[in-house]
């Protein structure tokens, strides 16, 4: 095979007309002329047009070509006339005429087609479902969209290590078959063999080892690693992904920030944006529950949340009142300017009874600004003071929108307006494109309710921001963690916190999570025991490389960017796995299956 020679199809020049070149590709297209012989040939850095004379020996053969065969060919790469350029290429004022032909492989007829623009040039629809992509992924990844996002992907990451590696970071690769550590998501299990009856846990982050690290003096540590969580699966959620992981010693939460800043600046760069702030805004978790009704602000529009439960507070609609008498809120928001967009019916039927059900909520209340009215099928109920408050409060004008939802569950009206807020922006097609809105949530509480009593709200490492020693559950639930997410339109691409360093900190901590100290001891003894031997201060973040590749790169799902990723059922339909194991491979690991 003549590699040495190569040149690749996407990178000829019109610098090199005159020369011949040798090129290995796959046959992206075949137009038959009659006597003169078309294909486009594909390789991963792009296409160009080969042509085949009648008179040229092995014409017979090159007529036998169909798409996804692969050939070697060599040939003369030549201007094309003015009037046969094709704008739709990069190497459209070129083409290769053919001097020699080797078919290296056939294919047969792929289950969809790979040429994303055919002969025509311009990019031809792609409606294939999903399942038959995944289960065809080599050639789903053949699609020069498909590879464009690799290739993406490997750059940025290479900017990744780049940029790390010049502020000290060292890369180091932490165990795949290791012990639970809490994350929050259910453990994928790996049994042992040789240990009967026991079982490896697959990370769901490097998170204690990192801390390890730290303690055995490494100071600065990153790795570009699968992490596994067993969890439900979301459009943005993988049960493998990939995170940028990292942490430092002898450092605060400003370390932290300015060096995902400086890294986040790069990563846009390179994909051409440039209008990120110099530092990201802060938000606190309070206000952006209270604002955005969720910890994942989209700060690319307004429509933020108005509470106006005191304006109703001696209301005679009944509703509202019976809401307020059991201590619920009424809180709103202003849909500003989309009174045309949305007419009663719409607010009515489509919102009030069919979305806001389905986002948990019992109903909604609405109404339009027109002709200086509120206007409403149930404005008559409120009294003229109540209409003037809700205007001023809401800052309402002339089309406008206004919609509020009211429930004695507080959190339930975070949940349902926060995501209205988004559903609602995208529908009313508010929301401005190529826009990157960055910020850190920080000041997250450290402990939450859970089923057993109090759960981390991130993970038992994180440092509480003051001393918790001797506070009830109560008080332990107005602490404050020193953790903070990386939050870019409304997604979270990372997360971190700066780290307990002390044990008997860390002993408190998951006392308080209600561990025994056998518990501490048999999940957590190994890192109790570390902690007591001289740990630096240190903190890190964890980045979500999917989420953030496919953010940068406008993909509608993170599948998009992973070469090989599960189905929206943790399914992989290419390896057929999950799948059943033959019995002597159970046996061998001490498992028998009690339920299918
Ligand atoms: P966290 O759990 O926040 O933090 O994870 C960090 C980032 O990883 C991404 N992410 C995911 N991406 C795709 N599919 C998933 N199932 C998935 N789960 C998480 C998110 C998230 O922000 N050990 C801590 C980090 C630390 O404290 O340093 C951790 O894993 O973008």
């Amino acid at each position: 095979m003549n590699w040495q020679q190569r040149a690749y199809c996407g990178e000829l020049d019109s610098a090199q007309v005159g020369q011949t070149v040798q090129l290995f590709g796959w046959v992206d297209a075949v137009r038959d002329h009659g006597h003169l012989l078309f294909i486009h040939l594909r390789d991963v850095s792009g296409i160009v047009q080969v042509v085949f004379h009648p008179e040229a020996p092995f014409y017979a053969q090159a007529r036998q070509l169909r798409s996804e065969f692969v050939v070697s060919i060599v040939g003369e790469v030549k201007t094309r006339a003015a009037d046969t350029v094709n704008p739709h290429l990069n190497t459209g004022t070129l083409e290769i005429e053919a001097k020699s032909l080797e078919i290296l492989n056939q294919a047969q007829t792929p289950p969809f087609e790979v040429s994303e623009k055919g002969f025509s040039g311009e990019v031809l629809p792609f409606k294939v479902d999903e399942d038959t992509r995944l289960t065809y992924r080599y050639l789903d990844l053949r699609r020069p969209s498909m590879q464009r996002h690799l290739v993406e992907r490997s750059a940025l990451l290479k900017i990744v290590r780049d940029y790390l590696s010049e502020a000290r970071f060292i890369e180091v690769e932490t165990p795949v078959l290791t012990k639970s550590t809490p994350e929050g998501a259910r453990d994928y299990l790996v049994p042992s063999r040789v240990h009967a009856g026991h079982f490896y846990a697959l990370p769901q982050s490097p998170q204690l080892f990192k801390q390890l690290l730290m303690v055995g003096g490494l100071d600065r540590y990153f790795q570009i690693v699968k992490c596994f969580r067993d969890e439900d699966l979301r459009p943005n959620r993988q049960p493998e992904f990939t995170q940028v992981d990292l942490e430092a010693s002898f450092i605060d939460e400003t370390f932290i920030y300015s060096l995902l800043e400086g890294l986040i600046h790069r990563l846009f760069a390179h994909t051409g944006v440039t209008h990120l702030p110099a530092t990201f805004p802060h938000i606190t978790y309070d206000e952006s529950m209270s604002k955005y009704g969720n910890d994942r602000p989209d700060l690319r529009f307004g429509w933020e949340l108005v509470e106006v439960t005191d304006v109703f507070k001696d209301t005679s609609y009944k509703i509202f009142r019976m809401i307020l008498e059991t201590g619920g809120m009424i809180k709103g928001m202003n849909l500003k300017g989309q009174a045309a967009k949305l007419s009663k019916n719409i607010l009515q039927e489509e919102l009030a009874k069919g979305l806001i059900p389905k986002l948990g909520g019992k109903g909604m209340t609405w109404m339009k600004v027109e002709n200086g009215q509120l206007d409403s099928n149930i404005v008559q109920f409120f009294s003229e003071a109540e209409k003037a408050a809700l205007l001023s409060r809401m800052g309402a004008e002339e089309g406008d929108v206004l919609i509020f939802v009211a429930d004695q569950d507080r959190a339930l009206v975070h949940s349902i307006l926060g995501q209205f807020r988004v559903i609602m922006a995208q529908r009313c097609e508010i929301i401005p494109e190529n826009t990157f809105a960055p910020c850190w949530v920080v000041d997250f509480p450290l402990f939450e309710n859970s089923a057993h009593g109090l759960g981390a709200v991130h993970h038992p490492f994180t440092q509480p921001q003051g001393d918790i020693t001797g506070l009830d559950r109560e008080a332990l639930l107005t602490q404050k963690a020193r953790a903070y997410d990386l939050v870019i339109n409304g997604e979270e691409v990372g997360g971190g916190s700066i780290r307990i360093h002390s044990w008997t900190q860390q002993e408190q901590i998951f006392q308080a999570l209600g561990y025994t100290q056998a518990q501490i001891e048999e999940r957590f003894g190994f890192f109790v025991r570390a902690l007591k031997y001289g740990t630096p201060p240190h903190g890190g973040l964890a980045l979500g490389v999917d989420r953030l590749v496919g953010m940068l790169l406008g993909v509608a799902s993170i599948r998009e960017v992973i070469a090989f990723p599960k189905n929206r059922m943790a399914y992989c339909p290419l390896t057929e796995s999950p799948s059943p194991v033959s019995s002597e491979q159970l046996n061998d690991l001490h498992i028998r299956v009690t339920e299918l």
